[in-house]
């Protein structure tokens, strides 16, 4: 079975088409457009909307022709429905919807978390279920339970910040510009991770939440007594702060390795990129089986999509609306 994987929650317009016989992404196409949002500091919905109408349909061109394959070999397509930015979905679902009419094959909408969960199972070793799940983006911070294809139970979750959204407010405070990660990442590259020794929020307690919002504001007050911030200062404030977060996220999950019994941990969402963190993660839980996908699959794109509506498909869950959903939890799955 071959699926069309449509993404347009947030800023990424992604398309791809993945081969369910031969488990692989037979081509792909993405446009970022965090250039249009880095003035405002973080994504305009409208902007996003307009510009996903814009590059829908000449990415999907691209991606058929690279594909050597004609459109009528397809055999279903897939969108994001959900969690994301309302009008965005909308631009995906309506096309998704429009091209499953046109070509007379059924269409899917698929939830955002499950595909950034999913797209590890390209991954050679896979993860097998069960297992466990850190997705760590701009909009979710979350661990989760996966027992089978469907089946998730969410064990934590962040309480206020995801993690990615205060790599984001950090940048923004340092004048970084959007999106704030890789930023961070890079000026945190000059700087001493020990410099600032801040708060690892909830670490000692032995639930799964997370908290980023407190670290976010000692990030703050500490900027602020500085009245002639240096770049070595920055860079030091930059590598504190991840390191903090680094820190966090290894505690955490070593938490929920030892609470289920279970020693695979599949990572994924836009944070996942963040070489350092990866580095942490792989050396603090050495002994377990730890997976990521490829730096370039880890934000948001059209792969994920795809895989996950074949799972879907394959399951004959068929939707016929054009329907979104903002806010749902992956639970409700
Ligand atoms: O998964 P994603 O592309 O979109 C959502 O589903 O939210 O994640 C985007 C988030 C942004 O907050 C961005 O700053 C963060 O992922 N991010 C990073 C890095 N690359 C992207 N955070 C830390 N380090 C990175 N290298
Ligand atoms: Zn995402």
């Amino acid at each position: 079975m071959k699926v069309l994987g449509i993404e347009t929650s947030c800023d990424e317009t992604g398309i791809a088409i993945y081969d369910g016989n031969s488990n692989q992404i037979i081509s792909e196409k993405l446009f970022s457009q965090a250039a249009k949002h880095s003035d405002y500091g973080g994504v305009v919905p409208e902007l996003a909307s307009r510009d996903h109408v814009k590059k829908l349909i000449p990415l999907l061109s691209e991606t058929i022709k690279e594909s050597g394959i004609n459109a009528d070999a397809l055999d279903g397509i897939a969108y994001t429905a959900g969690p994301g930015l309302r009008g965005p979905l909308l631009t995906g679902a309506a096309l998704a919807q429009a091209l499953g009419l046109g070509w007379g094959i059924p269409c899917i909408g698929v939830h955002h978390m499950e595909a950034h969960l999913l797209i590890n199972l390209l991954e050679d070793p896979a993860p097998s279920f069960p297992f466990l799940t850190l997705l760590i983006s701009g909009g979710h911070c979350l661990i989760i339970r996966a027992d089978d294809f469907g089946e998730y139970k969410v064990l934590g979750q962040s309480r206020d910040d995801a993690v990615g959204e205060a790599f984001d407010k950090v940048a923004k405070l340092l004048d970084l510009g959007y999106p704030g990660g890789p930023k961070i990442e890079e000026l945190a590259t000059r700087g001493d991770p020990n410099a600032f020794n801040f708060p690892r929020p909830m670490t000692k307690e032995s639930h799964l939440d997370f908290s980023f919002s407190g670290l976010k504001t000692a990030v703050l007050y500490a900027f602020r007594s500085e009245k002639n911030p240096s770049d070595t200062f920055k860079a030091d404030l930059a590598a504190s702060f991840q390191e903090a977060v680094a820190d966090t996220l290894f505690l955490k999950s070593r938490l929920a390795i030892a609470q289920n019994g279970l020693d695979q941990l599949v990572i994924g969402g836009g944070v996942a990129s963040n070489k350092y963190i990866r580095k942490r993660l792989i050396e603090g839980l050495k002994g377990n089986r730890i997976f990521f996908p490829p730096i370039n699959r880890c934000t948001d794109n059209g792969a994920m999509v795809a895989v996950t509506g074949h799972y879907r498909l394959s399951k004959k869950n068929i939707s016929s609306d054009i329907v979104i959903r903002p806010k749902w939890n992956l639970s409700e799955l």
